[in-house]
């Protein structure tokens, strides 16, 4: 166990956790209030089919003022800006205040919050909120993973040949290991999804709604917190919170056990 964890008690962890739950609803409902008239968003472009809105940024300051005002010390890290390194010791909350995006812009009903807390590189706490759904993934290093309170378990699916497994790819990703991977699972009678969020195809694993998901290279916002609620439920990941992920993202696999080492092969890393 790390010195982290060892400090880290689930004790200590529940109330930053239901921090977590509430500021991510909060996020959630003014997600919620931007999507009813996304029509009128202004909408900038980051890159190559990468999108920000007005919405993206304003769940992101409301969920970095709400937290903000809950840990006065923290430091953030989120996808549309906020950019503070966190010292030995002190937390850090990465955010992603709409996950999907693309969804969100066009209409498709699929989209998350994503709040996690993270001391010394080391994700603890993980809130992943589905305003559409009004689900709410959470748990954090001791605590078993819940959607809105209730526990959840990963599929008992042994055979390739009946998964069903997520993929996605961004601006970052390199075509041919996608396209590799994808053959691979389709080879094997995988069926594949893509669903435009990563948080949220990070949590249906997690409650087994699917077998796995795999991406070449995320960021630490799309991971953090889904990392958590999958470890926590008993899904196996690769080791992605390591080296220099917090700056720099990289590889993401998950799977329930039985079927890790098939899906990771399957994705080449
Ligand atoms: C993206 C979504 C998408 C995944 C991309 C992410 P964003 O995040 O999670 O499903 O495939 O890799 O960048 O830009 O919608 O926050
Ligand atoms: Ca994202």
């Amino acid at each position: 166990m790390s010195e982290t964890r060892r400090l880290l008690s689930p004790d200590r962890l529940r109330p930053w956790m239901d921090a977590a739950i509430e500021v991510a609803t909060l996020g959630g409902a003014r997600a919620l209030q931007w999507w009813h008239k996304r029509a009128t968003l202004t909408v900038e472009q980051k890159g190559k089919n990468d999108w920000v809105s007005e919405a993206d940024r304003d769940v992101e300051r409301t969920v970095v003022a709400e937290l903000r005002r809950r840990f006065p010390g923290a430091a953030f890290l989120g996808e549309e800006g906020a950019k503070e390194q966190a010292g030995p010791g002190q937390l850090l909350w990465v955010i992603d205040p709409i996950d999907g995006t693309t969804n969100f812009l066009r209409g498709m009903p699929l989209f998350a919050v994503s709040v996690a807390a993270v001391v010394d590189g080391e994700p603890v706490v993980g809130v992943i909120r589905l305003p559409l759904q009004a689900e709410t993934f959470a748990a954090a290093r001791g605590v078993p993973t819940t959607v809105n309170g209730a526990p959840v378990s990963p599929s008992k699916v042994s055979h390739l040949d009946e998964a069903v497994v997520a993929l996605g790819s961004n601006r970052k990703s390199e075509p041919g290991p996608v396209s590799a991977s994808y053959a691979r699972l389709i080879e094997q009678g995988v069926e594949v999804r893509r669903l435009g969020s990563a948080c949220a195809a990070t949590c249906f694993v997690a409650c087994g709604r699917v077998d796995g998901y795999l991406e070449q290279h995320l960021s630490p916002w799309d991971v953090a917190a889904g990392l958590v609620i999958v470890e926590e439920a008993g899904v196996r990941a690769n080791d992605y919170a390591s080296g220099t992920w917090l700056s720099s993202g990289g590889p993401w696999v998950c799977a329930p056990p039985q079927l890790f080492e098939g899906v990771r092969q399957a994705a080449g890393f």
